[in-house]
């Protein structure tokens, strides 16, 4: 199954989803309509409320409840962006200005803010104890990750282990939540919930994975986000380790200083050429195909339905995208 049959086949509950995102981005406050639009409609994918929408479909979801739930899911995703692209100083996403870069920090930090909270108040309407405890434990999970990769950043030291902890925490925890709901709303059976949490965690670490592996290996126009934003920054993810630990003395010197003094840019050819080297891209690669795997394999509990076959396909798409 294509990304194009996927997402056809969850065009009506996403067209649904996109005018709940619509609605509630709305606000009296003129700067908050004007940059929540800008961020809402500048051509995010919209990926988490899609596995969110299709994990319902798979578990058997009846109501509409799943609409506000992925909804949800946006909001807390939109509002992540808009504090990480403040702390990563990014200039570019979704192939344009940055919020940050065009109405500045404050006014990011603080519609993020909105955003973030709104989600709350969406989340009141589902009237569901378990939506309110698994969404505040991940958004908590979620700022710990951010908090958990700024300490690692600079530090050389990082291990394999704490890497993979960042990653779930600032990236998987949501994925996770949101497919972990999505099967609580439509059903009883704690078997299936859990297939569907696992496989929202597993799918969360595959697709970030291939986000530490496009900063690298992309094309800025096809990611829409700066290539080398990483390195620039010293942040010690998977491909810039793995390079490390294998390269020559001279070269892990090198990558040691790039992580260390953020000066990496510099040498950024230098560094490509040892990631050729010492095969960090396809050792990460393979992380992330392990982890789609483990995705898949997570859904055996699940009955054969077109939305479980998209679920399987969707896995694969996100730890092999290039955007
Ligand atoms: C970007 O997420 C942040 C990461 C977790 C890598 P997406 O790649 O889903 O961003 P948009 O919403 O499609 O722009
Ligand atoms: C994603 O990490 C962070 C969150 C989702 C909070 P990145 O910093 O790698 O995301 P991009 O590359 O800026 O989209
Ligand atoms: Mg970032
Ligand atoms: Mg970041
Ligand atoms: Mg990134």
């Amino acid at each position: 199954m294509l990304l194009a049959d996927i997402r056809a086949l969850a065009d009506s509950d996403m067209k649904a989803v996109n005018a709940l995102i619509q609605e509630q981005v709305s606000s009296d406050v003129a700067l908050i309509n004007q940059l929540g639009f800008y961020i809402i409609n500048s051509g995010g994918k919209r990926i988490r409320p899609l596995i969110t929408v299709l994990a319902a479909k798979a578990a058997g979801a009846e109501s509409n409840e799943h609409h506000t739930l992925a909804a949800i899911i946006e909001f807390i995703h939109t509002s992540t962006l808009l504090h990480d692209d403040v702390v990563d100083e990014s200039t570019m996403r979704r192939g344009r200005e940055t919020a940050n870069a065009l109405f500045g920090n404050q006014a990011s930090v603080l519609v993020g803010d909105f955003l973030y909270s709104r989600s709350f108040q969406m989340m009141v309407d589902l009237n569901s104890m378990r939506v309110m405890q698994v969404l505040s434990d991940a958004t908590n999970r979620i700022a710990q990750g951010e908090v958990q990769q700024l300490m690692n950043c600079n530090d050389p030291e990082t291990t394999e282990e704490s890497y993979f902890d960042v990653i779930y925490g600032k990236t998987a925890r949501l994925f996770e939540a949101g497919t972990e709901l999505a099967a609580a709303l439509a059903c009883d059976n704690e078997s299936i919930i859990t297939a569907l949490q696992q496989y929202g965690k597993y799918l969360g670490t595959a697709f970030q994975l291939a986000d530490d592996i496009m900063d690298y290996s992309a094309d800025s126009e096809d990611m829409g986000k700066n290539v080398g934003d990483d390195l620039a920054e010293g942040k010690p993810t998977l491909p810039l380790l793995y390079a490390m630990w294998h390269a020559d003395d001279a070269n892990k010197a090198l990558i040691r200083s790039a992580i260390e003094h953020a000066d990496g840019s510099e040498h950024l050819d230098t560094i490509l050429a040892v990631m050729r080297d010492t095969g960090a891209l396809e050792y990460t690669q393979q992380k992330a195909d392990e982890a789609a795997q483990s995705a898949i394999d997570a859904l055996t509990p699940l009955a054969d339905t077109a939305y479980k076959s998209a679920l399987i396909a969707l896995a694969n798409i996100a730890a092999n995208r290039t955007s």
